[in-house]
């Protein structure tokens, strides 16, 4: 089964003085998605935005906003998120073992759409039960940096995840996120993911629009492939 290929700018590096235009730009360009990185400074060595500058920015467009809270309590996130108007709240696994159930339901509720996040070192297995259970999970997002930082150097060796995943999971929405761009696109499309974040390769290219249709294309081929 064919999965839709998502792209997903990575805000944290557009001009965080400028989100709207910066936001209405990438959607410009072909993005499908906005990825918004929301970093407590405790759980990632890093601070960056919340639910005040979601809530903001949901005022000035209407694109599906896919956030990832590198937080260590997600469930306290989750009805600020949803009333700021977050589309997808993704949390991590590392910190949600205990109340990853009670977690996801209050993220429907909250009229948001869950996936769970797994970190470099974090064993693959650990998300299969998010995934079967239930009241499941609907995208996962392989980190193929240390969550954190943009700019930093794509994980080929996560690919076995991404494989694992695919295989067990036809349909499910998986997405990469750390390093992606031209020179890494195919690697991960060809393992199986579909949603690809994207932030250094995209802003910082001279035609954004370009590497964003050009990653589209790699992972369209490769799900026709698989
Ligand atoms: C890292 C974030 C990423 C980051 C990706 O912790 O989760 O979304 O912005 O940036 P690039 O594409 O530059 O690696
Ligand atoms: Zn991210």
């Amino acid at each position: 089964m064919a999965v839709e290929a998502k792209i997903a700018p990575s805000m944290l590096s557009s001009d965080f003085a400028n989100l709207a235009s910066e936001a209405e730009r990438m959607l410009n360009c072909g993005a499908d998605w906005l990825h918004m990185d929301i970093m407590d400074g405790h759980f990632v060595p890093n601070l960056t935005i919340g639910a005040p500058v979601i809530e903001s920015l949901r005022k000035h467009t209407k694109a599906y906003l896919d956030c990832h809270l590198m937080v260590t309590n997600p469930l306290d996130y989750v009805e600020a998120m949803g009333k700021a108007g977050a589309s997808g709240f993704t949390f991590h696994v590392e910190v949600s073992k205990e109340n990853w159930q009670e977690l996801v339901q209050k993220i429907k509720l909250n009229g948001m759409r869950p996936g769970v996040a797994l970190k470099p070192g974090t064993p693959i297995e650990e998300v299969y039960p998010l995934v079967e259970g239930e009241n499941p999970v609907e995208m996962v997002l392989v980190m193929t940096v240390e969550p954190g930082f943009g700019g930093q150097k794509f994980m080929p060796n996560m690919m076995d995840k991404v494989r694992a995943l695919r295989s067990r999971y036809p349909s499910l929405d998986i997405e990469v996120d750390g390093g992606l761009g031209p020179s890494t696109i195919d690697v991960a499309a060809s393992a199986g993911a579909n949603c690809i974040v994207a932030g250094s390769s995209v802003f910082g290219a001279p035609e954004p629009a370009q590497v964003i249709s050009l990653m589209r294309t790699s992972v369209e081929k490769a799900s026709k492939s698989n």
